[in-house]
């Protein structure tokens, strides 16, 4: 196995320590525009490889040619927001950075599994796919398995219990207006609205669709990584290892839940081929209008690109 990781900063040079000390790839290549950044961080992870323990290989690149035949590649080049930005404010730098390193992966790669972590996430994803020319089993967007970790969190603040015990789903694009289904995150198995009264879910739901800005406010100079890392490994691991995972992953929709040619987070099964299975959950109204509107401001924004 060999992974590739687009961009050396914060969230990809976190991703290639976690997939390296994981064992995910016998080789992981570190790829940035900023000469000998990501040669250094690539030499620097590989020598905690003796005291980790692990026995990937990290090479550090300003080339595409040592991507050459990855399986999977990672994106996560372009500028992060900073304190009074949104995600959408980084949409014209990062669309022509995606674009770039997209046609340069998939020269050198072009059986492997993209998965997009740039922001505005959906849009970027879009960008990956139409530049790629890959199918849509091969090009997904992470976010739902951030926002979603982001809401467990809140959740086993509020209950004071393991996390481990705590599923969520978020769904839908992104942004401001992701969609948090509180009826279908349980707690061993609770579903959540019978373990907190409503004002309660919602205070945990808004700072859930807050959860980006709440980090971006107290960093100033960057967003998120440690999560938004770790949550981009867990759908390489369920390539990797093909264990077909039900995550909430940006997947290009032809029909399902309604929704046509955007790229949207829903349930997906993650396995050795990508995205092999599109999960329908049933949707009260409220929630499948909550949808609509989450893919209608992915849908714009994809309208106001120029690449
Ligand atoms: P960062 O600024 O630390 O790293 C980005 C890296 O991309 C920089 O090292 C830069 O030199 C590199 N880069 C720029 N153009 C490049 C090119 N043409 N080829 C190769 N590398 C290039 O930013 P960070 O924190 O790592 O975030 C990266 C992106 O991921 C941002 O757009 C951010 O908004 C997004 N993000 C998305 C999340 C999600 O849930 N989807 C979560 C966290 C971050
Ligand atoms: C986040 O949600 C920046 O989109 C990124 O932290």
């Amino acid at each position: 196995m060999k992974i590739t990781v687009i961009g050396a900063g914060n969230v990809g040079a976190t991703a290639a320590q976690r997939i390296a000390e994981k064992e995910f790839a016998n080789e992981v290549v570190l790829v940035d525009v900023i000469e000998g950044m990501p040669q250094g961080k690539g030499l620097d992870m590989y020598e905690s490889a003796p005291i980790e323990g692990f026995d990937s290989r990290v090479i550090g690149t300003n080339s595409f040619d040592q991507t050459a035949n990855s399986e999977i590649v990672l994106i996560t080049a372009g500028i992060a927001r900073k304190p009074g930005m949104s995600r959408d404010d980084l949409q014209a730098t990062n669309a022509n950075i995606v674009k770039t390193v997209t046609q340069q992966a998939v020269a050198k790669s072009p059986q492997a599994i993209l998965i997009v972590v740039s922001n505005p996430l959906d849009v970027m994803t879009y960008v990956a796919k139409k530049v790629s020319g890959f199918e849509r089993h091969r090009v997904i967007g992470m976010a739902g398995v951030l926002d979603s970790a982001r809401f467990r969190t809140f959740i086993s603040m509020e209950l004071n219990v393991s996390v481990e015990d705590i599923s969520a789903f978020v769904l839908g694009g992104h942004g401001d207006s992701m969609v948090p289904l509180p009826r279908y995150s349980t707690v061993a198995g609770i579903p959540l609205p019978d373990l907190m009264d409503k004002a309660t879910i919602e205070r945990l739901v808004k700072r859930t669709r807050d959860g980006g800005i709440e980090i971006v406010n107290f960093l100033k100079t960057g967003s998120a990584y440690y999560a938004p890392s770790a949550a981009a490994v867990e759908m390489i691991e369920s390539i990797v290892k093909d264990k077909k995972r039900i995550l909430p992953c940006a997947a290009w929709l032809e029909g399902e839940y309604g929704l046509k040619d955007v790229y949207c987070g829903v349930p997906i099964k993650i396995g050795r081929k990508g995205m092999e299975e599109i999960i329908q959950i049933k949707l009260t109204p409220e929630e499948q209008t909550a949808l609509n509107k989450s893919a209608e401001d992915v849908r714009a924004n994809i309208a106001k690109l120029n690449i």
